[in-house]
């Protein structure tokens, strides 16, 4: 049987189904990877500037480029791998989606049981108040941008050597031990804790199936890795 039979074979049989995105499954759309070529701006790495020490450092060029970040994701739409993982929300009684990404396509696809790991890169917080608010504005007004309380606002968006929120982590946790079947898309399972749910998914007894255009450090633990793009082969394990 081949591979791509046998993942829609355990999908088929699944009651509760996982799905783990990252970066691969919005480069169909137009964003940039973060370890891809694409992924570099002004020759500056994701880890140099997603952090709060480069904030408190410079908060004026970490924000140019969550600016430049925003400017090129606002015009972007969804594409059928986005649009796949709505399906699967509809189709399975229990469905979970967990994303490190920030773009706010999955939402924008119709995604609503969703846990946004990293934050999300339409929403503000106030460095002194912690008020979260959505916040469009392409270009931003004032950069850096300020709360009306006067104090600088930042992306709402986990960085590098900050927590994750405990409370989606943990749904994210409870979703991953649950599951019969865990999907694994566009993702290099670098970054933990996100690279970890798949072993906790696996012990837990789950089918996992992998799609990427290139192995990871998490293939050789998969029950299928399908090798290609998101946007086509999400679409066809529902076929
Ligand atoms: P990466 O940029 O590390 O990895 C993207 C993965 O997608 C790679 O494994 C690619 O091979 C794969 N890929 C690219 N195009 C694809 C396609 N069309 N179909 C399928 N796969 C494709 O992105 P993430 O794994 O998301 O953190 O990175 C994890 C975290 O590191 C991000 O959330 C971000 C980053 O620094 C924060 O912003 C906190």
């Amino acid at each position: 049987m081949q591979d791509i039979d046998r993942a829609r074979e355990a999908l088929a049989a699944a009651h509760k189904v996982v799905a783990l995105t990252g970066a691969g499954i919005s480069a169909e759309s137009g964003v940039p990877t973060f370890r891809g070529d694409g992924g570099l701006w002004k020759n500056f790495r994701a880890e140099e500037l997603a952090t709060p020490e480069a904030f408190h450092r410079d908060p004026l060029l970490v924000w140019e480029w969550y600016g430049w970040r925003r400017q090129t994701i606002a015009p972007l739409a969804p594409n059928p791998g986005h649009y796949a993982l709505v399906a699967m929300e509809r189709r399975f009684g229990e469905f979970m989606l967990v994303t490190q990404n920030v773009d706010g396509l999955h939402r924008a696809a119709g995604s609503v049981k969703l846990a946004e790991l990293h934050g999300n890169i339409w929403f503000t917080r106030c460095t002194v108040e912690g008020t979260v608010r959505e916040n469009r504005a392409v270009p931003l007004a004032l950069l850096p941008p300020r709360c009306s309380c006067g104090a600088l606002l930042r992306p709402h968006i986990v960085w590098f050597g900050e927590e994750l929120d405990a409370g989606v982590l943990q749904s994210a946790v409870d979703a991953c031990r649950a599951a019969d079947v865990m999907i694994v898309a566009g993702t290099s399972s670098a970054v933990y804790p996100a690279a970890g749910l798949a072993g906790l998914a696996k012990e837990a007894g789950a089918f996992l199936i992998e799609i990427n255009i290139e192995a990871t450090p998490a293939s050789g633990m998969m029950d299928v890795h399908l090798s290609g793009r998101s946007g086509e082969l999400l679409p066809r394990l529902l076929e």
